[in-house]
């Protein structure tokens, strides 16, 4: 699975995010080391700071099929990660993570998207 091939399909499972108040749809799709691809989508709601980014959706299904911080090898999104993604992925130990910026498929670490970071 190249990165490339990652975030198509982060842009496939972007078709099915839930985002009717900003209409900006997200997708991600998160590669395990065992193979598995594992989407999310953004998914928000009336009541607003309670809607879900596309990349903690795709993280916390990770989670729920049993993966673990460490299990994750690369994350792609459509959208340039915010803050608070930025710092779940960390979190999951990914290698890389893949997303669109101004026109241009970008590749970076965690702790390049997020320097000096919060750690318990
Ligand atoms: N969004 C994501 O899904 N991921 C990000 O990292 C940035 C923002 C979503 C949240 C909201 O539904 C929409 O994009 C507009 O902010």
């Amino acid at each position: 699975m190249t990165d490339q091939d990652l975030h198509e399909q982060a842009k496939a499972a972007a078709a099915c995010a839930y985002a009717p108040y900003s209409k900006f749809l997200v997708g991600a799709a998160v590669l395990l080391r065992d193979g598995r691809v594992v989407t999310g989508v953004n998914v928000e709601n009336a009541s607003y700071p309670l809607g879900m980014c596309a990349e903690r959706c795709a993280l916390a299904r990770a989670v729920a099929e049993g993966s673990r911080p460490g299990d994750v090898e690369a994350i792609a999104v459509t959208a340039s990660p915010c803050g608070g993604c930025r710092q779940w992925i960390l979190e999951f130990g990914a290698e890389r993570v893949v997303f669109m910026h101004a026109g241009k498929l970008l590749v970076r670490r965690p702790d390049e998207l997020l320097p000096d970071s919060f750690q318990l």
